[in-house]
């Protein structure tokens, strides 16, 4: 018995050992540079270990290949191709980008699931194309009255917390405003992001932030096991967190009586595109379309709900951070703001259009604090780039590593340091294309990038005007980034003393 338990064991080991042995020489074979995998976690140990962000990560290997166009890593088991070559990046993102349209992250097909982030193949297409219309600058000039509503609630806050207290965590505070915003612009609903009391809009915008355990778990099953979660229709949805949005959505369909309102916030669209049923792409013709019930209405609710304050706050606070070191810099916004401000009778679309310094200095923050520090797309089609002759099979996970071009002195030069003018009128045009990514690039770029610019720098603007802010105790030179967080983070926070100007 203990002779067939030990052979049975010895057989399975040898078929594992295989198995692993296989998937790992997968880049090799290919003649593709990369670090040595470790069996099992391959060179994904340190994220699923939540040592070091997958940015982290493949930006400390980005830099041990200078020479390389790309390298090959292991998420699990599964390859992945980063490219480091921009010229490459173009291809995949723009030029090719047929055959790269999606980014690899639809793992079940549940129709909770399906979001603009996640959705794939024609689905995208056709959500991309009827939500564009809601990020149009006619669109963003008419939502300036609902930002500037939740400005003054955001000055009023400041005013009454600097009374009590210099030193205040920046990143909190501006996830106040920005949550506001959102829920004004996106929902029309008053989240009550300043009040004092608890509030649950504020526990959702917490909530969604954290990756839960069964999603963490199914991410990584699936990168072992590519495929198998989604033929199991398991769905990585939060239902607690789900249902949350979709009873709000009941909600609001049924205050605007199942008619979109002049507000012509997001939920309008929303409920206009339910009115026409099917949503296919004007001029296609079969293609699948896509039935906008209300499961697929909250689905892109909750995903405009975590992309709408998280990141454009996080933006705000890593400028604040700077600035609070760099003092020249913060009083010449404060001179351009002030200015603008003057001219135009008050802050408006017109009027931010018009700080073209500020927009340099929060450029130059999503270069050194990219959000979002790696990028994904997936191969759809069986692809050779021109001039590697490198092949790529159907499905290959290709990264890009945003974040380690942002930091690569060959871009930008002395990558560390905070220089708005590399975004100056006449040093901007010199960057080349795919050398910034903050917001992506291509067709699958970020949807809201605009909107995200309008909201962070009106609530910049605003405050910049009233407030100054400066180096408190708690306040640290270099940040530590947290190797726990989704999107970039400072582990200890951002704190800063608030004073008034006036
Ligand atoms: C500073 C703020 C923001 C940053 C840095 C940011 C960054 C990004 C990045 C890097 C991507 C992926 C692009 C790619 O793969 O090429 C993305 C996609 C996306 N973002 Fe943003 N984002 C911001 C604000 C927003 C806002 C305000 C919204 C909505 C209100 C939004 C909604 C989305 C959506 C829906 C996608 C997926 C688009 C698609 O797949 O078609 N983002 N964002």
């Amino acid at each position: 018995m203990i002779t067939y338990a030990i052979s049975a064991t010895v057989i399975l080991f040898c078929i594992v050992y295989y198995w692993l042995k296989t998937k790992y020489s997968y880049w090799h074979k290919k003649n593709v540079v990369g670090p040595t995998p470790t069996p099992v976690v391959g060179t994904f140990g340190p994220v699923f270990l939540r040592k070091k962000t997958a940015t982290q990560l493949i930006t400390e290997i980005y830099n041990r290949y200078p020479n390389e166009k790309y390298f090959g890593i292991y998420q699990g088991t599964s390859p992945a191709l980063v490219l480091r070559d921009i010229e490459l990046i173009k291809q995949v993102m723009i030029k090719d980008f047929v055959q790269f349209q999606d980014r690899g992250f639809k793992i079940s097909d549940s129709e909770a699931d399906q979001n603009l982030f996640s959705v794939e193949g024609d689905t995208w297409r056709v959500l991309r194309h009827r939500l564009t219309p809601i990020f149009t600058t006619g669109k963003l000039k008419t939502m300036i009255p609902l930002v500037l509503r939740s400005v003054d609630k955001f000055l009023e806050y400041t005013d009454e917390i600097v009374e009590k207290n210099l030193d205040h965590e920046i990143r909190s505070l501006a996830s106040k405003y920005t949550l506001d915003v959102i829920g004004s612009c996106a929902f029309g609903v008053d989240v009550d992001a300043f009040s004092q009391k608890k509030n649950v809009y504020r526990d959702v915008a917490d909530k969604v932030l954290q990756i839960g355990f069964k999603t963490r778990f199914f991410q990584i099953f699936n990168a072992f096991f590519p495929g198998i979660v989604k033929k199991l229709g398991i769905s990585l949805t939060d239902y607690e967190l789900f249902g949350f949005f979709m009873d709000l959505v009941h909600k609001i369909i049924k205050e605007r009586e199942g008619k979109p309102k002049i507000r012509k916030d997001f939920m309008d669209f929303m409920i206009e595109l339910k009115e026409e049923g099917r949503v296919i792409r004007k001029g296609d013709t079969g293609v699948a379309g896509l039935e906008m019930n209300d499961i697929i209405i909250t689905a892109q609710a909750m995903v405009f709900y975590v992309a709408g304050f998280e990141t454009s706050s996080a933006t705000m606070s890593f400028l604040i951070h700077e600035i609070c070191q760099h003092q020249d810099i913060q009083e010449r916004i404060y001179e351009e703001v002030n200015n603008v401000i003057k001219k135009h009778g008050g802050l408006s679309y017109e009027a931010i259009s018009d700080m073209r310094y500020l927009e340099m200095v929060f450029d130059e923050t999503l270069r050194k604090y990219p959000v979002v520090g790696v990028l994904r797309r997936k191969c759809g089609y069986e692809y050779t780039f021109s001039d590697t002759k490198l092949s790529l099979e159907k499905n290959t996970s290709i990264l890009i590593p945003s974040a380690a071009i942002h930091h690569d002195p060959k871009y930008y030069p002395d990558p560390e340091k905070f220089d708005p003018e590399r975004f100056s009128p006449e040093n901007k045009s010199k960057i080349p294309s795919c050398a910034y990514l903050p917001f992506g690039d291509g067709p699958r770029n970020c949807i809201g990038m605009r909107f995200a610019k309008v909201q962070s720098m009106i609530g910049l603007a605003a405050f910049l005007n009233k407030f100054k802010v400066e180096a408190s105790s708690k306040t640290k030179k270099t940040l530590e980034i947290d190797p726990t967080a989704l999107t970039l983070t400072s582990k200890d926070g951002i704190w800063v003393n608030i004073k008034r100007r006036h």
